[in-house]
């Protein structure tokens, strides 16, 4: 059985698939009619145990677009709250003859556990701190729809780095393409074992972008935040914050991303986020494609 638990796992030669998979069926998805019979009588069930807006609407409507059946399962009003376990509810999932299940979790290596006790096709949809593999490829897809390729393009992830699992599966997706990788944030927010994977660090935000092609700007995640690592909420903003002035004062033009949700005003400003600077709406158009070739890919080979 295969699964998508993480970027690390994956080829850049899987990486070109996904992309050309996606290709495809964003053709697809600007029709008229928009749905494609390739998942049909594939049931999917979305098993969330964190919250989430656009990955899991995404996934639930990249799986509508392949005719797939589809169950959403949220683990608040669920019998989790009871004390069942992980395992048991996957389980009990299973038994109603799902074929591939789709999970978040605030634990990392959650759905790497999964995929040691169970047999169907398992989608990290975000574990943690640890892998967000297909947010970092609908990112990677983005940039490569705005400048052509992905290799040699100068990528910095700016924000809370120590907290996300957007940063450490962009970084593993964009070194495989081939690009140019910085982070970007106070020390405090940065993991100490942040040198070792072969990026640059560069704590001075506006000589980052002075530096890079694309932004790809973090929430500040303060669910997971411990209080004695962070600057405060205004401090970060006054020496990390991304506004106009700022893009203004470089001398070149750079796109700025961010997975969303957006604290505004925090990491970026409104005028920011919403200019034509901001490919942030794209990300999540793209998010739908990039779901689509992934399920496919997986149903096709088992
Ligand atoms: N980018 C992202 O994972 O957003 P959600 O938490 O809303 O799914």
């Amino acid at each position: 059985v295969r699964h998508l638990l993480g970027i690390k796992d994956i080829t850049h030669e899987d990486i070109q698939l996904i992309f050309e998979t996606a290709d495809n069926f964003k053709d697809v998805l600007n029709r008229p009619i928009k749905k494609v019979p390739s998942l049909r009588d594939i049931t999917i069930a979305n098993v969330f145990f964190e919250n989430s807006t656009r990955t899991r609407l995404s996934f639930e409507l990249a799986e509508k677009r392949l005719s797939a059946d589809v169950i959403n399962f949220s683990s608040s009003g669920s019998s989790v709250k009871k004390g069942e376990t992980l395992l048991d509810t996957v389980n009990n999932i299973l038994a109603m003859k799902v074929d591939m299940i789709v999970m978040r979790h605030s634990s990392p290596g959650t759905p790497h556990f999964l995929s040691r006790h169970i047999k169907a096709n398992i989608v990290n949809a975000g574990d943690g701190t640890h892998e967000h593999p297909t947010q970092a490829l609908l990112d990677s897809f983005s940039i490569r729809e705005r400048y052509g390729e992905v290799a040699g393009k100068k990528v910095v992830i700016i924000g809370d780095i120590l907290h996300s699992r957007v940063a450490l599966s962009n970084i593993f997706a964009l070194q495989k393409q081939g690009a140019e990788v910085m982070v970007c944030g106070p020390s405090t927010l940065l993991p100490k074992y942040i040198k070792d994977l072969g990026v640059k660090v560069e704590l001075d935000v506006r000589k980052a972008l002075q530096w890079c092609d694309v932004a790809n700007v973090l929430r500040i995640q303060l669910e997971r935040m411990q209080m004695k690592y962070f600057p405060s909420l205004r401090e970060y903003t006054l020496y990390y914050g991304i506004n106009k002035k700022m893009l203004d004062s470089l001398n070149k033009e750079i796109t700025i991303m961010h997975p969303g949700p957006i604290n505004r005003g925090v990491e970026l400003s409104s005028d920011v986020a919403d200019s034509q600077h901001s490919i942030i709406l794209n990300q999540v158009e793209n998010g739908v494609a990039i779901r689509m070739a992934v399920l496919y890919l997986l149903a096709a080979k088992g």
